[in-house]
């Protein structure tokens, strides 16, 4: 077993060990971990969530590694979690650790091919230490790309807006885009990508001037509209004169419901997301104009990024060259310390990150 820290070095009690003492203070006897303690009923509120310190065992089992957690993912899709709904993950438990992506150092190892001080890939944020099965994790380099990168651009969120544009909504060179959430962290790599690949026009909605601003100068899209400024069905009707060929939901309610209205015959739109109404406590009404699927007919396709494993290797080798190429721009909005892991999770749902929502580690 290969250890680093407080458990790696057991010298006699009389040995005078002071330049040893940080090294056996890396892995510390307790931890915070973020809880879940209620279910929140509408939005969530702090009374719903407990920091807690738990102990820290330096000698994981057999195939198993330890992990000081430096990133860690905040994601829409938690919100769901926090539910007792059935649903395709199961819901986060009441008083144990909530879970999601997170990018730590490999502290303790008792797994072949795991060392101390490989960065790894994994499913156990929302705490300091995690204590895993290093076949739940993925060794990644931080040399090729800062290691938040792979919970955003080159992780689960850009596999989202990759295997949604190109492959569920069938993308195809000229087709004009239509994409909500678009300051977020899928929705400002689908208009990128659908730039990239030769759109003819791609429009995006996000929630504030400056992100507009931000899409059409920084990103390249051809238009954008804050949906706050007015109704969503006439902003996009005069952002896409000439109609959109592909939508990319990650809101659903009126954005879904415009989007198809402006959709051309043989439209595709790819339902990723449906954010505007995680936090209702009733489900919200569908879109009105449904039938118009059938006259223009539409396809509308759920995504669940999980089903395109497969495209991984593609999605990392073509975005791993626009990133060099400098024809792909990304940004994170960084919250420091797990403490405020919550609050950046609500802030996310409000719609303070633009790109990427991160909580960084700070011991
Ligand atoms: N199906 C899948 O496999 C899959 C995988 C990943 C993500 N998703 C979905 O994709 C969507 C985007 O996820 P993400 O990780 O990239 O999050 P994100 O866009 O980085 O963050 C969420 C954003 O949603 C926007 N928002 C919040 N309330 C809204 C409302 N009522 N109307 C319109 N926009 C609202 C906010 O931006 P504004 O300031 O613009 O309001 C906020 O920044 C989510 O719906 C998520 O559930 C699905």
């Amino acid at each position: 077993m290969v250890v680093s820290g407080r458990e790696a070095f057991r010298f006699p009690s009389a040995f005078p060990s002071p330049f040893l003492e940080p090294l056996m203070s890396q892995i510390p006897a307790v931890s915070r971990e973020w809880h879940l303690v209620r279910r929140p009923q509408g939005w969530p509120v702090a009374e719903d969530f407990a920091l807690r310190e738990v102990p820290v065992s330096a000698e994981p089992g057999e195939g198993r590694i330890l992990v000081r957690n430096l990133h860690m993912s905040v994601d829409p899709y938690m919100r769901g979690r926090m539910n007792d709904t059935k649903s395709y993950i199961p819901p986060f438990q009441l008083d144990e650790p909530m879970q999601g992506g997170a990018v730590g150092e490999v502290v303790a190892s008792n797994a072949e091919g795991f060392e101390v001080g490989d960065h790894v890939l994994h499913m156990l944020g929302w705490r300091e230490y995690a204590e895993l099965d290093a076949k739940h994790a993925t060794k990644v380099d931080g040399s090729l790309a800062p290691l938040s990168a792979y919970l955003g651009v080159l992780g689960m969120p850009g596999l989202t807006a990759y295997a949604g544009l190109f492959e569920v909504a069938s993308f195809k060179e000229g087709d004009s885009v239509f994409v909500s959430g678009a300051a977020g962290a899928v929705g400002s790599l689908v208009g990128q990508f659908a730039k990239i690949k030769g759109a003819s026009r791609v429009i995006g909605s996000a929630g504030s001037d400056e992100k507009v601003t931000l899409l059409t100068e920084k990103y390249g899209f051809d238009a954008a509209f804050n949906y706050k400024n007015g109704p969503v069905a006439q902003q996009l009707k005069e952002a896409a004169p000439d109609g959109i060929d592909v939508y990319f939901d990650n809101v659903g309610g009126d954005h879904l419901e415009a989007a198809i209205s402006e959709m051309n015959p043989h439209g595709r739109a790819t339902l990723c997301g449906a954010i505007a109404g995680y936090n209702e406590t009733e489900p919200a009404p569908g879109p009105r104009n449904l039938t118009l699927v059938i006259g223009k007919r539409l396809r509308l396709q759920g995504i669940l990024v999980g089903d395109h494993a497969a495209l991984q290797s593609q999605f990392v080798k073509d975005v791993a060259g626009w990133l060099a190429s400098g024809e792909l721009r990304y940004d994170e909005t960084v919250v420091e310390g797990v403490e405020n892991a919550t609050d950046a999770f609500l802030g996310m749902l409000r719609g303070e990150n633009t790109g990427k929502m991160i909580v960084t580690f700070t011991r």
